[in-house]
């Protein structure tokens, strides 16, 4: 059965175009991870799953969970120093922050008004914008309309996770997907240093709304994740997920696959032409497909989830931040952005990659520093807790 979404996929939206005006810049993006370290292996202590299962369905092998003691914000915060200290951006010049978090602590105050506080950025607008696992790109894309209409000249925009407090540790179903992560860009004026925003295309679909809920129902006692004989700490407000896990396969592959083409469409150029494509990281499996479906090489995009997982709002900067670290993005490539989820929700972004600065701050790395442990000594599984 054709659903809604499946007829506004099939063309009935707006045309998507080189956006007008006189430019706008991402000038900066920045990531931050937390240490702790846990490996589909520490899960199978408390859930009927196995490895194999999890790296064969999913491609994801571990994730990053915060202590307890660290809020949505905290990581936020280090996600946008982070971006803020690679283009060498004082807090001050930043006028407007836009927060999207799908696993926020408290309804209000926004995490962008506690992000703009701790950062010391002038008084200015600060909200929140929730699209679920799209909502990084659904405020870039929001950024850039407020810069090119002059209503905003610089614009921090973060998203940051701790999924960790919203998935229910007994459902081995959506568990063993999700990760902790924080993303943050800078968008800026035309005259600012950055890869050229070209075209922003997003869409939602309420009618699938159903297919991928976090709600407000107390799952009730569950066990920490990295000391599973103790409960777990305490839980953020979307704290029950469900997932309609088929549904939403067949919806992220057919919606990655259109906004590949409609943002190659608006660049005029051919879809071959288009060197990386930054995806939405939930499932290794929905991006392989995707890609066959457009005929690109799998190596055009850029896979991260076997080490975070579905970090939801975080996960587009974060695989960027690591694209771009390791040398992928070719000045001048033509680089799309894509992102889908609850809602449902979808969004892409074309750049013309240039000089944005780029930064990751992995609290791993900086714990085996200050400890002198070389790095690579310990396995990739880590030790949960670690
Ligand atoms: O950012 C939000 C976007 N979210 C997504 O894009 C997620 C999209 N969906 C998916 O990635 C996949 O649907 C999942 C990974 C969630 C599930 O994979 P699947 O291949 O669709 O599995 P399934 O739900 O059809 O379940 C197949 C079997 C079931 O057992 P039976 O009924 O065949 O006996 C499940 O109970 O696998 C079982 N199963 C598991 N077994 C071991 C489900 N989860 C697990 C698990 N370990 N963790």
């Amino acid at each position: 059965m054709r659903t809604s979404y499946d007829r506004a996929l099939g063309g009935d939206g707006v045309p998507a175009a080189l956006l007008p005006g006189p430019g706008c810049r991402l000038v900066a993006v920045g990531a931050a991870v937390p240490a702790s370290v846990l490996a589909n292996r520490h899960l199978m202590a408390f859930l009927d799953t196995s490895d194999e299962w999890i790296t064969s369905r999913t491609g994801i092998e571990q994730r990053r969970v915060a202590p307890a003691e660290t809020s949505v914000a905290d990581l936020g915060v280090r996600a946008a120093e982070t971006a803020l200290a690679a283009a060498g951006l004082d807090p001050g010049t930043i006028d407007t922050v836009i927060a999207t978090s799908s696993s926020v602590d408290v309804t209000f105050p926004s995490v962008a008004c506690r992000v703009q506080a701790r950062l010391g950025c002038p008084p200015g607008p600060a909200f929140d914008v929730q699209a679920a696992c799209t909502g990084l790109v659904y405020a870039v894309g929001l950024a850039d309309a407020l810069v090119r209409a002059g209503s905003a000249r610089r614009v921090l925009v973060v998203g940051s996770e701790i999924f960790t407090r919203v998935v229910d540790w007994r459902d081995r179903g959506t568990a063993v997907l999700f990760g902790d992560a924080a993303g943050a860009v800078v968008v800026g004026p035309a005259s600012d240093p950055g890869s050229e925003i070209l075209a922003v295309r997003l869409g939602a679909d309420g009618h699938g709304a159903d297919a991928l809920v976090a709600g407000s129902a107390d799952p009730g006692p569950m066990p920490d994740p990295l000391t599973p004989d103790r409960p777990a700490p305490a839980r953020s407000l979307g704290r029950s997920v469900r997932m309609n896990g088929r549904e939403v396969f067949r919806f992220s592959t057919q919606v990655i696959e259109r906004l590949v083409r409609e943002l190659a469409a608006a660049a005029e150029i051919p879809l071959d032409d288009l060197e990386l494509v930054v995806p939405h990281q939930a499932n290794s499996r929905i991006l392989a497909t995707a890609a066959g479906r457009l005929g690109l090489p799998l190596d055009r995009f850029v896979v991260n989830l076997d080490r975070y997982g579905n970090t939801s709002t975080a996960s587009v900067p974060l695989a960027l931040v690591e694209a771009a670290l390791a040398g992928r993005c070719r000045p001048g490539a033509p680089i799309g952005l894509v992102a889908f989820g609850g809602g449902l929700t979808w969004g892409g972004i074309l750049l013309r990659w240039g000089e944005t600065a780029v930064g990751l701050d992995d609290a791993r790395l900086s714990q085996r520093a200050a400890a002198a442990v070389p790095a690579g000594i310990q396995d990739a599984g880590g030790t949960a807790g670690e």
